[in-house]
């Protein structure tokens, strides 16, 4: 995305999806927060941000499902709680991340330049943050995506297969058949990253890493497009 001559910063070339399960075991997790905020302050550039719902919105949405009976009703539960863990991290972030959390991808886009970090939830029913966070790439021109979660993505499911096999690359096509196997499954078992994350990503060739967002070290070398122990999806 261009600058425009005012700009402050220059616009964020790295989006970062942070996991729910990292920022909310029930509430939002104010101390985690805190540790991801100085691991992306300390990479020292721009960076678009949405943060994921966690235990709190799955419990969310459950609750809704119930009351309304309504698939709508019950995300639009889910992403209040994303708006929440968003909002924890924008202020451990401090004044660089600006007023507000942004609630669209083109009110967003525009305080490109203005803050050094844009922070979303959701946006829209029927999506994930997964899919916000590409979606935030795109409207920003940002090259690189750092899904922030505590896995890499295996060739099947560490927890159940201890011979479960961690790929350092993969190509974009790789990443979608293996996202498609693991939507086919049983619903309550969800891959790292949803399918339409990565086709949005490899529509637009997005570089994504996948890191261990607990280790602070890791997070910062994703975010600078550095080596580390996690998994790099390219074409
Ligand atoms: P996420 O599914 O994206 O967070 O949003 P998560 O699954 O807790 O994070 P990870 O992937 O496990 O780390 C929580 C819920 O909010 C709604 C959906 O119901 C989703 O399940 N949501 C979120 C939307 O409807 N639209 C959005 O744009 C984002």
């Amino acid at each position: 995305m261009a600058n425009p001559p005012s700009a402050l910063y220059p616009a964020p070339s790295v989006v970062l999806s942070v996991g729910g399960s990292l920022l909310n075991d029930g509430k939002p997790n104010a101390e985690m927060a805190k540790k991801l905020a100085e691991a992306i302050r300390s990479a020292g550039v721009p960076c678009g941000i949405v943060c994921g719902g966690g235990v709190q919105a799955r419990k969310k949405v459950e609750r809704a499902r119930k009351k309304t009976g309504s698939e709508f009703e019950a995300d639009l539960a889910g992403i209040k709680i994303t708006y929440k863990n968003a909002d924890a991290l924008r202020l451990a972030l401090g004044a660089e991340a600006g007023p507000k959390v942004f609630k669209d991808f083109k009110t967003a886009r525009k305080a490109a330049g203005r803050q050094k970090f844009i922070v979303m939830g959701g946006t829209i029913p029927g999506i994930t943050t997964d899919a916000d966070s590409a979606l935030l790439a795109e409207a920003l021109g940002a090259k690189r995506l750092v899904n922030v979660s505590n896995t890499a993505i295996y060739d099947s499911d560490p927890k159940t297969n201890p011979n479960a096999k961690k790929f350092g690359t993969m190509s974009y096509a790789e990443l979608i058949s293996l996202a498609q196997k693991s939507d086919a499954r049983m619903a309550g078992t969800h891959f790292v990253f949803d399918l339409l994350a990565c086709s949005l990503i490899a529509r637009s060739r997005i570089e994504t890493h996948f890191v261990d967002g607990r280790d602070a070290g890791q997070l910062k070398a994703a975010i600078l497009g550095q080596p580390h122990n996690g998994t790099v999806v390219r074409g």
